[in-house]
């Protein structure tokens, strides 16, 4: 039997979501092809043994029993495969995965280069815009010190400005509304939508607050949709997935505390569209590099019926009702399977 590591919990502001991910991954795993070590990250970075029953039916979000590793790496080099349940920095930028690269020891999902480019929203979109893939206008910045910052033009060109001039400079170049991203960033923590001058100094200091890159998106009317890969040359597809935001935009609390966000299967969308994101779905996965999995974000613009990327996440949410294995199990895919699927493209 492959030994197989999941791996979980992490030292991003996805720690909590990366639980609840790996218990439904846990739970569903067929005990009979692998003998499963779960470990534990904990938000400072210590490594545990994780202990709990991962059959109880509820999940409180909560680590009872776990026991320490003093040595990662021995501990790591006894295992056949890893599965990084992670989301967010530390976890789904590349970081472990050289971990892992350099311990020689398989593991699930994209390495990496194509995890870095893929948490990076302003790296991913100068990839993206390379494919030829239609997105948002977008600009960044990187924050310099107190009230300076470095604008950074389509030729990489780099200018300081005060943040009165630079907000002035963005709101010159592309509409209200906008989105304040940090660059590196998951679960939109950080995120504000801003409608002038003013909301966008405030978004841009908080964004600030958890990376020194912050993107500014004209905002995007229409609809949201998501579409899952899966696989390595020769990728799959899933059918394509509408989110329904019980809040203004998908922010953390729709996401995963508001009882009014729904999602749709398929989208609601004409099937030549859903095979266009399809395509496209592909065609961004395999721009970055990717490998193994990775959930593709869209707009569909109200009226033009455009479609644009948003981003690509490499470790997509993966609770039993989260929008990747849902998307597959439309497809007649149960979860187990779709596990396996993941695992045997290692
Ligand atoms: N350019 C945009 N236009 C409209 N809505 C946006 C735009 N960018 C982000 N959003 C909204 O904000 C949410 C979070 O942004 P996203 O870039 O997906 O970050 P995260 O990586 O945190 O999920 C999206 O799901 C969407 O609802
Ligand atoms: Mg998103």
């Amino acid at each position: 039997m492959k030994k197989l590591g999941v791996i979980f919990g992490g030292m991003s502001t996805e720690n909590d979501v990366s639980l609840v991910s790996a218990n439904s991954i846990l739970k569903n795993l067929d005990k009979s092809k692998y003998e499963i070590y779960p470990i534990y990250i904990d938000k400072n970075g210590k490594w545990y043994k994780y202990l709990d029953d991962f059959n109880k039916t509820t999940y409180d979000g909560k680590v009872e029993n776990k026991e320490i590793i003093h040595n990662i790496i021995e501990y790591l080099k006894n295992l056949d495969i890893i599965f990084p349940v992670l989301h967010g920095l530390y976890g789904e930028d590349g970081t472990i995965q050289g971990l892992f690269e350099l311990l020689k020891i398989p593991y699930v999902g994209c390495k990496v280069l194509a995890s870095s480019i893929g948490m990076d929203k302003a790296y991913a979109k100068i990839i993206f815009e390379k494919a030829g893939l239609k997105q948002c206008k977008y600009q960044y910045i990187r924050k310099y010190k107190e009230n300076e910052y470095i604008y950074i033009d389509k030729n990489f060109e780099e200018t300081r400005y005060d943040i009165a001039t630079i907000t002035k400079k963005i709101s010159q170049t592309q509409k209200f509304p906008m989105f304040v991203k940090p660059s590196n960033s998951g679960s939109s923590v950080g995120i504000s939508k801003v409608n002038n001058i003013e909301e966008l100094k405030q978004g841009i200091i908080n964004a600030s607050k958890y990376d020194v890159k912050i993107l500014i998106e004209e905002g995007i009317i229409g609809k949201e949709v998501e579409c899952a890969v899966l696989g390595n040359e020769d990728v799959i597809a899933s059918t394509v997935g509408q989110i329904l935001s019980g809040n203004e935009f998908y922010t953390y609390d729709a996401k995963y505390l508001s009882q009014n966000s729904k999602t749709l299967i398929p989208a609601d969308l004409s099937k030549e569209k859903i095979e266009e994101i399809r395509k496209l779905a592909i065609k961004a996965f395999k721009a970055i590099d990717g490998k193994g999995l990775s959930r593709v974000d869209f707009f569909v613009e109200e009226g033009t019926d455009e479609v644009y990327i948003n981003e690509i996440n490499t470790l997509p949410g993966f609770t039993s009702i989260s929008m990747y294995p849902k998307l597959f199990e439309n497809m007649g895919m149960n979860y187990q399977e779709l596990l396996d699927r993941i695992i045997a493209t290692v």
